[in-house]
């Protein structure tokens, strides 16, 4: 009789692995010993929706430019998608606080543009055009932009604006979004309504997603896991895990497990805040250790 020996699974490769990263902006600060990011450890699963939150200067959008590959570390190791980053990345899309949409193209011209200048698009954008422009009404139409295909930039709200550039940032279909406080100059009502576009499109469609914010509500509402930043240099302090329902509305907002995360989150940050009470940079204060 054969015995029931579960098939052997491959283990499975992060989609995202920082091993022990440092960037210096330039040659002479390594020298001083001063770094814009220190000893960044982290590994993201395949779908894992990640958000990093700390105060401003920590050096959140450095890590950004560095999982880009738009700066090289100065010590460490990146990979992603199981290959070193050696460059500039094809496979993300990013997103940032500005929506910086090109005023004299319309909304889906706007969403097209990554495919107009970047290969291997580029070179069939003409032949396979129809087949672009469906893909980028389709994602208007799921970010709730349907009817607005043709206006202009200076025509659509700031949250409509925003919702534009993360159709482009996705029209590409990327493996990976990568969003650099992408709600923080929007009110906060349509911040939580782009947050829920946000998750819809995450659970539909699971890209990686890594999220910068200084916004601990965002961050628990939208991530699985939540990183937090000392301030400057910026370290990984405390990884945060949270633990709730993957399908969730804006009312779990108001729930005390929700506001329980939050309000830990906000302990570590408040700690990082008050010099006197900071433990020494390498403390973990978290009973999660970063991975
Ligand atoms: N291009 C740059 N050249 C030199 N220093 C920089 C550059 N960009 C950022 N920094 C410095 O790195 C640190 C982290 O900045 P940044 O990553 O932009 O922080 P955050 O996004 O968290 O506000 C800051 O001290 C900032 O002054
Ligand atoms: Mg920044």
């Amino acid at each position: 009789m054969a015995l029931d020996v579960p098939p052997e699974v491959p283990p499975e490769v992060p989609f995202v692995v920082f091993q022990d990263v440092w960037l210096a902006y330039n040659n002479r600060l390594p020298r001083e010993n001063s770094f814009a990011v220190e000893a960044i450890n982290l590994q993201v699963r395949k779908g894992q929706f990640v958000a990093i939150v700390g105060p401003s200067g920590c050096g959140k959008s450095t890590f950004m430019k560095l999982t880009t590959g738009l700066r090289m570390p100065s010590k460490g190791r990146i990979l992603i998608d199981g290959q070193p980053v050696t460059g500039p990345l094809k496979i993300s899309g990013m997103a940032f606080q500005a929506p910086s949409l090109l005023p004299w193209r319309t909304t889906l011209n706007n969403v097209l543009l990554p495919l107009e200048i970047v290969e291997p698009y580029r070179s069939n954008f003409k032949a396979r055009r129809k087949e672009y422009e469906s893909r980028a009404r389709g994602l208007l139409h799921k970010v709730g932009l349907a009817g607005y295909e043709d206006k202009f930039p200076w025509q659509l709200s700031g949250g409509m604006q925003q919702r534009v550039s993360i159709c482009r940032a996705l029209i590409h279909e990327p493996k990976m979004l990568l969003l650099d406080e992408p709600f923080g100059a929007l009110d906060a009502f349509t911040r939580e309504e782009l947050w829920c576009v946000l998750r819809d499109l995450w659970l539909e469609q699971r890209f990686n997603v890594i999220l910068v914010t200084h916004d601990l509500r965002e961050s628990v509402y939208l991530a699985d896991t939540v990183y937090v930043m000392s301030k400057s240099p910026g370290r990984f302090i405390v990884r945060k895990e949270v633990d709730l329902p993957p399908m969730r509305d804006l009312e779990i907002t108001y729930s005390k497990e929700f506001i329980d995360i939050v309000h830990e989150l906000r302990g570590h940050i408040g700690a990082l805040r008050q010099p006197k009470l900071v433990a020494a940079p390498q403390g973990v204060t978290s009973s999660e250790p970063p991975q």
